[in-house]
């Protein structure tokens, strides 16, 4: 078994983490949250969607929040796409990256994207080739490959044929996500083993939302098989509007906190996470869902107070 020795995360607090959330958040607020993980290091930021806003509200500010945000050398900052006119919408916007997003069940398809797994992919090229000519990053990312929230098991080969036709597309990476966090650590090896098969290891991405707790357990079921790329949220924020009762996603600090325990670097300062993890909580009036967060805060607030 040999580790990585440097794991790349991209962080999906203010898209993912937000999306779902009932009170709007203010772009001010956002583009300040933004601004906070740029400072603790983060070099891969999914910052929002270009969907409909009658679908995700709580996205419809994209282009604003993206108008706010420093850049700093070296800063890949993605958007959401279904469709070519959210890739139009995302172009304009100035994003580094655009990220599809398909899936592995056809329930959660027709739910999250209105459309057929096969209707996705042709929509999803003519957004690759967009992509392509303007010279930016394509990710694709993957739901339900771990289960689905209606249609429950999704077999292996479902996962394999998506990432396979995804990659056809010409994607630079793609994320396999456990949309509902249902996954455990044998069943997500051989998700990623079966996709590694088809696509390069190096450019698979792990996407885990932690509603059962197994997400940790999981980003080290990956590490093991050579997985070097994981999507996380700070605090914890997070969940899918078309995924009733699944929470958010890993959060960050848990997934730092894991890393550098094990000597993997990230490139990520993990106080500034910490204090950007209670910092967002705080500001949506969320209970902090990162353990390693709170965990931290705590001990610091200890030595202050003694
Ligand atoms: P549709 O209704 O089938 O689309 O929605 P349409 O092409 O028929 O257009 C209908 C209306 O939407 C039109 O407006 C379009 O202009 C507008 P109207 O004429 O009615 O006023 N529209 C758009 N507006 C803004 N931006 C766009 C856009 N496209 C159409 N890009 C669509 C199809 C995909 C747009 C819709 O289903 C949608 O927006 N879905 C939202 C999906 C979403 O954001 N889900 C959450 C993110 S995915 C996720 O969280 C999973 C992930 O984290 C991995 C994991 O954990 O599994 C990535
Ligand atoms: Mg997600």
């Amino acid at each position: 078994m040999s580790l990585p020795t440097r794991v790349h995360l991209t962080e999906v607090g203010p898209r993912d983490g937000l999306q779902n959330e009932a009170q709007p958040v203010p772009a001010a607020t956002k583009i300040e949250l933004c601004r906070r993980l740029l400072d603790a290091g983060v070099r891969a930021l999914e910052v929002t969607s270009f969907v409909s806003p009658k679908w995700v509200p709580q996205m419809a500010d994209a282009a604003e929040v993206l108008a706010g945000i420093p850049r700093p050398a070296g800063v890949t900052l993605s958007a959401l796409a279904p469709n070519m006119k959210g890739f139009e919408g995302a172009l304009a916007a100035g994003v580094d990256e655009v990220v599809i997003f398909g899936a592995a069940s056809e329930a959660f398809s027709q739910k999250n994207i209105n459309c057929s797994i096969a209707e996705s992919i042709e929509r999803f090229r003519v957004v690759a080739e967009a992509a392509k000519a303007n010279g930016l990053r394509l990710r694709a990312a993957v739901s339900t490959a771990l289960g689905c929230p209606y249609q429950g098991e999704v077999p292996i080969a479902s996962v394999v044929d998506v990432v396979q036709r995804l990659g056809d597309l010409g994607c630079d990476e793609i994320g396999v996500a456990d949309t509902i966090g249902v996954g455990t650590a044998g069943r997500v090896k051989a998700v990623f083993e079966a996709v590694g098969a088809v696509y390069p290891l190096a450019r698979i991405s792990g996407h885990f939302h932690d509603t059962y707790g197994q997400a940790i357990a999981n980003i080290l079921a990956c590490l093991e098989i050579g997985v070097a790329r994981f999507d996380s949220s700070i605090a914890g924020l997070g969940g899918c509007p078309y995924a009733k009762g699944a929470t958010g996603n890993v959060a960050t600090e848990d997934v730092v906190y894991l890393l550098h325990g094990m000597g993997i670097e990230t490139g990520l300062d993990l106080d500034r996470l910490v204090d950007t993890g209670q910092w967002i909580s705080q500001a949506i009036g969320r209970v902090n869902s990162s353990r390693a967060g709170k965990a931290l805060a705590a001990k610091r607030a200890v030595a202050v107070a003694g």
